[in-house]
């Protein structure tokens, strides 16, 4: 049977546009996905809108709109800019379906009559556009701690979930399952910070606003954001319902993304739920940092703020999803500043690999009239050398990418591009060519194609149309020649066209001219 993967993304807040920030995590899952698609693997890849809650119906309001008008709106505006980022999603679920709400509500009923939801009364701290209620203790200078937002107090009767009855059984997961929290400093992290502390049962309901799914057997309660936007992960592979073969299928899931600002919720709450609806926890659950700019958080008001779209109409969308993946250490915050996109286009997506995509192809042409040379000889001391390292390179790049340092393992690509640019200052063509070392010349014409053929495979599942493009400009069509199997192997014959004269894929940026453009851009936003 073929391996599955099935990926999720948080599900969003509507409530405006997505910066590039905010995008991050979808451009991660999507690479993923196609990376696990490209071995041949079975992939399913969610993401969708969060879309109940006090903030909503605020916002709907502020915008004279019905609740369900706003958030229909808010999903279009998403779904377009995931296609125009090329997000290959297979289900985008909407937390006001009915295929949700009904089994939120079923789930709900479960959990009362396990007994493992009581009803009493809260009391707390609640921060609006969080939805969350903080304890004093866990204010910061008496603000809210996830957004810095003022607090106010509430009380309201509401029902609870009983988190203590599953602690330890979470500890003892967290204990036996490495692979469950990535990076697993997270996992200290939350033992730390929230169960040694005691962890509080978890209020589940409101009665303060409406716009949510009600409790069906009380219904001047409606659920809680969290519980009902955790669960989409399940409803929408059809769990409870008369269809629920994508579920039986896909579940649990092999990888779920989440930013660091809902970590408490995946790694806490989430898996509690699962363990007392008797299901099996997501593989991994990686946490990502954040994308920061050089004055801290991205906001209108410091007017800092960069959208994917001013960056893909410009640039294109490869280069921006390669600086996105890039410049995030996962574990640490990236950085954005225009200084450095421009640099990494110049740089690595410029000099680095279009280089040596233009200078392979013109000297096919010149030397062989665009026909890449067959070789059937033994490679000598450099090609040799160049075949191992490519061999080490491409293990070097899954250890990498299997631990979910994505800007690394990019990094090893691109350690692959400058051996490869470095191959040809070595071997000197030119000079072979002069020399009438044909055997050699072939040899070396040979080996680049081959290079680049897998760099573009590489490099496939975050830059899709670059590497479609540097396929078509190598002249390889063959499909058993562009699959993941296919970089094991240094055994093309050659024979094939390239293009006479390829554009180059990417164009050396004026750096300044640009940088002032990608500033001006964002003081206007
Ligand atoms: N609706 C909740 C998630 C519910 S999941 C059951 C939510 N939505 S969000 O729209 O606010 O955030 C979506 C994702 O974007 C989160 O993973 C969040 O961490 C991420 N990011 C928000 N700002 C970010 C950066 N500046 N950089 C990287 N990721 C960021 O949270």
């Amino acid at each position: 049977m073929k391996n599955k993967f099935y990926v999720t993304t948080p599900i969003y807040y509507p409530s405006g546009r997505f910066h590039i920030g905010t995008a991050y995590t979808t451009v991660l899952a999507d690479s993923m996905k196609r990376y696990h698609k490209l071995k041949g693997e079975d992939t399913y890849m969610l993401t969708g809108t969060d879309e109940h809650g006090q903030k909503i119906e605020e916002k709907a309001k502020e915008a004279g709109q019905t609740p369900k008008e706003y958030v229909d709106k808010m999903a279009k505006m998403a779904k377009e800019l995931w296609a125009k980022m090329n997000i290959q999603y297979d289900d985008y679920i909407q937390t006001t379906e009915e295929r949700h709400e009904k089994i939120v509500q079923k789930i709900f009923e479960i959990f009362l009559e396990k007994g493992d939801i009581y009803k009493g009364e809260y009391e707390g701290l609640y921060c609006v556009p969080c939805e969350t209620y903080f304890t004093q203790s866990q204010l910061v200078e008496g603000k809210c701690p996830d957004c810095g937002r003022e607090v106010i107090p509430m009380k309201e009767e509401a029902y609870f979930f009983n988190m203590k009855k599953y602690v330890d059984r979470l500890l003892a997961y967290y204990d036996e399952h490495p692979d469950f929290i990535k990076p697993a400093f997270r996992k200290t992290e939350m033992i730390k910070n929230f169960i040694e502390p005691g962890l509080e049962d978890l209020c589940i309901t409101r009665t303060s606003f409406d716009w949510g799914i009600k409790v069906p057997s009380d219904p001047k309660h409606v659920i809680y954001v969290w519980l009902d936007a955790l669960t989409n992960y399940l409803t929408a592979l059809g769990y409870l319902s008369d269809d629920d073969a994508l579920f039986q299928k896909y579940w649990p899931a092999d990888l779920q993304i989440v930013g660091k600002d809902i970590a408490r919720f995946h790694l806490i709450y989430w898996p509690i739920f699962l363990m007392a609806l008797d299901l099996p926890l997501p593989k991994t659950i990686l946490v990502h940092n954040w994308i920061m700019m050089k004055d801290g958080k991205m906001s209108k008001s410091k007017g800092n703020v960069i959208y994917p779209e001013t960056l893909i109409d410009r640039y294109g969308l490869d280069a921006t999803r390669y600086f996105l993946l890039r410049e995030m250490p996962v574990a640490q915050d990236g950085f954005f500043s225009p200084e450095a996109f421009i640099e990494r286009y110049n740089f690595d997506l410029c000099n680095d690999l279009s280089n040596l995509l233009n200078r392979t192809v013109s000297m096919v042409n010149k030397y062989f009239e665009g026909i890449v040379p067959t070789y059937n000889g033994t490679p000598n001391e450099a090609d040799k050398e160049l075949e191992e390292y490519s061999e080490k390179q491409i293990v070097e790049f899954e250890n990498k990418l299997n631990e979910y340092e994505i800007a690394n393992s990019l990094q090893e690509i691109w350690n692959l591009i400058s051996r490869t640019n470095k191959y040809i200052d070595e071997t000197m063509p030119w000079a072979l060519s002069k020399e009438e070392e044909t055997e050699k010349l072939k040899s070396v014409m040979y080996h680049l194609i081959e290079n680049l053929r897998k760099i573009a495979i590489l490099i496939k599942p975050f830059m899709n149309d670059t590497a479609d493009n540097i396929l078509r400009q190598i002249g390889v069509k063959e499909a058993n020649l562009q699959n993941w199997e296919s970089l094991k192997i240094y055994d093309k014959n050659g024979g094939q066209k390239v293009i006479e004269k390829g554009e180059p894929i990417f164009m050396r940026l004026n750096a300044e001219e640009e940088v002032e453009f990608i500033k001006q851009a964002m003081k206007g936003n």
